[in-house]
């Protein structure tokens, strides 16, 4: 029989997991006579000398401030509050004070900072720390992660893209059999699934790949379980079923990977792969990889590149879909480059998909996944003339970046001919955002670009694809990255 306590938990995820007002309920209800307090203490002002702090955004709710209007939608929260306060300002939510950096001068801030003054740990640990594990990423000193992060890179090169096209190609190929000549579909959910077979063949190796069942698949989505508002706004010891799911999927996949290690480290055999890669690197100090690592390190992998790259590649679809003389004009380029009888793709001919390239890239500016980047200020920090005291979360939105209209013309169409033209954001180094910059760079870049633009040269080969009744998917702000908002799409075979 569950204990009370179980009960509680369940019940206190599911509001926490539900729309953005049952969680802002839910967390008012726990914590709103704490939350006042702190409140009552929290907006001090600047010691003299210390200069005057960004504009604040008030509230009349305590502790929860503005939850509510940033989760029904952020964007457009952030878009107004620019507006009438300009590039830096500040408000609560659920107990927690944001400074938001918009714009490119603004944002420099964050991406030039040193990991001590600006910190990721801080803000980042709770959610990844029980999904990678101890050890790894957001658990460790930041130079032991930046080690790591080059350790990883030195396994995504060249040489293994190359190996990479036919592996998506032949998986895409493989998923969409099921889809058969016509119909209508839930695309994002058809792009999550492959996405975690082509990234698993791809970055775990055909080992690990060969070990992916349905079993498998769900202790992953289990895992994945663990990337929600809940996990970042709850005490991790409360007893929820995700978080309990999150915590057994872990400690299982990580057996499947120390099993596929152990047996690596024993036979001596050596495969061209991630796996392997760990187990030659050495830390500067010559120390190797432990086990755990290696396998903290491949979940982490896998999750990272998992949902941005399966929310890009279905936004890709829909705009493709609204588009359709962008979409022929792919199709058309998928021949131009890879000859009229379409053989199998490679890298070089990837390379020159340029069309494909710039439709992607335009996807990504206006639906980059990572909505906001954050940082713990630790120490005081001065921006456009503003001190941001310790303690707050310091954020920059690329989603905000990628569609100001001081820095994109016409920055909500998509048009990906815009790249073509002198870049009208040259002057500004941190106006297009998706990958992150500086220390905290996304490694994956060159992956997700390859892995992205295989996927889709092979749908557009297999199929054409239309809107239905012309619905674009709405955006939908609950979950952590923007997904499309019922994501189901019309597909017809193409007879070339
Ligand atoms: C479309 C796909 C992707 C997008 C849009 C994306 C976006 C980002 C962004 C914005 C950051 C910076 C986070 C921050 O500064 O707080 C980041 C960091 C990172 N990404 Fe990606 N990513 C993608 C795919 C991948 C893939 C495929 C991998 C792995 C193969 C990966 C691994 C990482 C790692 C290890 C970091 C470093 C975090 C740090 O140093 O703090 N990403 N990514």
């Amino acid at each position: 029989m569950p204990s009370l306590l179980d009960v509680g938990g369940f019940m206190l995820e599911r509001v926490a997991t539900g729309s953005p007002l049952s969680m802002v309920l839910v967390a008012a209800a726990f914590v709103l006579s704490l939350g006042y307090l702190l409140q009552l203490g929290f907006w001090s002002q600047p010691r003299p000398g210390q200069g005057k702090y960004p504009p604040y955004i008030s509230s009349n709710i305590p502790f929860l401030g503005h939850a509510v209007a940033f989760g029904k939608n952020p964007i457009e929260f952030l878009e107004n509050a620019y507006e009438k306060y300009g590039p830096v300002f500040s408000f609560t939510m659920v107990g927690k004070t944001f400074t938001y950096l918009l714009g490119s001068d603004a944002a420099a801030l964050i991406f030039n900072s040193k990991n001590e003054d600006l910190n990721a740990e801080d803000v980042y640990s709770r959610l990844t720390t029980p999904v990678f594990g101890k050890g790894v990423a957001y658990d460790v000193p930041n130079p032991v992660f930046l080690e790591q992060k080059k350790m990883l890179k030195t396994g995504l090169n060249i040489a293994q893209f190359k190996q990479h096209v036919p592996v998506i190609e032949k998986e895409t190929k493989e998923y969409f059999k099921s889809w058969g000549d016509s119909g209508e579909r839930n695309l994002f959910e058809a792009l999550s699934e492959l996405i975690i077979l082509t990234a698993s063949h791809c970055l775990h190796g055909k080992e690990i790949r060969s070990l992916l069942n349905e079993k498998v698949a769900q202790l992953y989505a289990d895992l994945d379980g663990g990337f929600t508002h809940a996990a970042w706004l709850l005490p991790g010891w409360l007893p929820l079923p995700s978080f309990r799911r999150r915590d057994r999927a872990h400690r299982e996949i990580k057996n499947i990977f120390y099993k596929v290690i152990q047996k690596r480290r024993q036979s001596g055999e050596r495969e061209d792969d991630m796996v392997q890669t760990l187990l030659d690197v050495t830390y500067k100090d010559g120390r190797p990889l432990t086990d755990d690592e290696i396998a903290g390190m491949l979940i982490g992998l896998l999750l990272a590149g998992q949902h941005t790259s399966s929310t890009t590649s279905a936004w890709l679809g829909f705009f493709l879909a609204r588009d359709k003389s962008i979409q022929e004009q792919c199709y058309a380029e998928q021949k131009a480059v890879c000859g009229e009888d379409l053989r199998p793709l490679n890298y070089d001919q990837l390379k020159d998909l340029n069309l494909l390239d710039r439709c992607l890239k335009e996807t990504l500016r206006l639906r980059p996944p990572i909505m906001t980047m954050m940082r713990m200020a630790r120490t005081p920090q001065t921006v456009a003339g503003y001190t941001i005291p310790p303690g707050h979360q310091v954020c920059v939105s690329p989603t905000v970046n990628h569609r100001l209209k001081d820095s994109w013309i016409e920055s909500l169409e998509f048009k990906p001919d815009r790249y073509l033209q002198d870049n009208p954001t040259a002057g500004e180094k941190f106006a297009y955002v998706p990958f992150g910059a500086g220390r905290h760079r996304c490694i994956g870049e060159n992956f997700a670009y390859v892995q992205i633009k295989t996927i889709w040269s092979t749908l557009l080969r297999l199929y054409e694809f239309d809107l239905i009744d012309g619905y674009f998917p709405t955006i939908n702000y609950t979950t952590m990255i923007h997904t499309p908002e019922n994501p189901v799409i019309r597909y017809k075979k193409r007879s070339h």
